[in-house]
């Protein structure tokens, strides 16, 4: 059964609070710009991160606009309501991020020349990190157990549905050279050279000063200590940072302390099952 609290939209569960018919229509009627460059996530996969660094490699390190505006209108999303608010305000090239999967893409951007930076996370610290989530952002479904939980993600009764599902539809997407895959376990190992390959990719041509810049004001440090960026401008009713804060621990690995062997055997029976016969290959071992 779905959940009474999530509206469904073409097969997916979205959280009421954010979307609303309008909203999704907006988003189909939405005019994508040549220049526009989208980021695109599985929630928990990065968005948040992405919102920080985009607006710094677009405009060569200059600090304001994370200084200034909060994450959710700096990068807003496409599906969500508020971007009809925005959009008249957001300046060339304009940075905005979505979790749609490729199906949902409005028209316009099918014959834009709009740019893609799809940010991959192991589905496994996804599944931790949005188990916490669900605790702490009243506007979402209570997660259960751990296990209930893993039981949902792996249905597909979760916001954005299956993680499967997502991946493939992008992975598959035929956009050349106007997509490129970046994973949050390479950010978090070498954020510097992830962002090298971002200002190569958006032809930003950053210097390696502006490089260490945005490093440093993107660190998980950084962004915790940022107003803007750390979601405590967010009410408490919506968000209970007390139970578990939205930048949580910024690590890859931490399913590790989560997983018994059981539950680890499940979520890769599972998901190399619905991976099988695909043409990629997964940056990192299901097991
Ligand atoms: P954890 O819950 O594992 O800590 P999203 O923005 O897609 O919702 O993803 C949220 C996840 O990204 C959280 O993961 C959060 O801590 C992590 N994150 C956000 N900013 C980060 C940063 N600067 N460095 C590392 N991880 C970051």
């Amino acid at each position: 059964m779905l959940s009474p609290e999530y509206i469904q939209y073409r097969g997916l569960l979205l959280p009421p609070m954010a979307h609303n018919a309008e909203s999704l229509e907006y988003a189909q009627n939405f005019s994508v710009e040549d220049t526009d460059v989208f980021v695109v996530t599985y929630p928990k996969s990065g968005t948040i991160w992405m919102q920080e660094i985009l607006p710094l490699v677009l405009n060569g390190g200059d600090l304001t606009p994370i200084q200034t505006i909060a994450n959710w209108d700096r990068v807003p999303w496409l599906e969500e309501k508020r971007l009809a608010e925005l959009a008249d305000k957001l300046t060339s090239p304009r940075a905005l991020v979505t979790h749609f999967p490729y199906s949902l893409m409005p028209p316009s951007f099918h014959s834009s020349k709009a740019k893609v930076i799809y940010v991959m996370r192991n589905p496994k610290d996804i599944l931790v990190s949005s188990y916490y989530f669900h605790q702490m952002a009243t506007f979402l479904e209570d997660p259960g157990t751990f296990d209930e939980f893993l039981e949902k993600f792996l249905e597909g009764r979760v916001m954005f549905g299956k993680w499967t599902d997502h991946v493939k539809s992008w992975k598959r997407a035929e956009l050349g050279d106007r997509i490129m895959f970046i994973t949050y376990e390479e950010m978090v190992q070498d954020l510097p050279a992830a962002l090298r390959r971002m200002s190569d990719f958006l032809c930003c041509n950053l210097s390696d000063d502006a490089i260490q810049k945005i490093a440093k004001h993107c660190s998980f440090n950084s962004m915790k200590a940022n107003r803007m960026s750390n979601f405590s401008l967010v009410p408490k009713e919506y968000m209970e940072s007390d139970k578990s804060p939205f930048l949580r621990k910024g690590i890859s690995g931490d399913w590790k302390n989560h997983f018994n062997a059981e539950q680890l055997a499940r979520f890769t029976s599972v998901l190399s099952k619905e991976l099988e016969g695909e043409s990629f290959s997964l940056p990192w071992s299901l097991d």
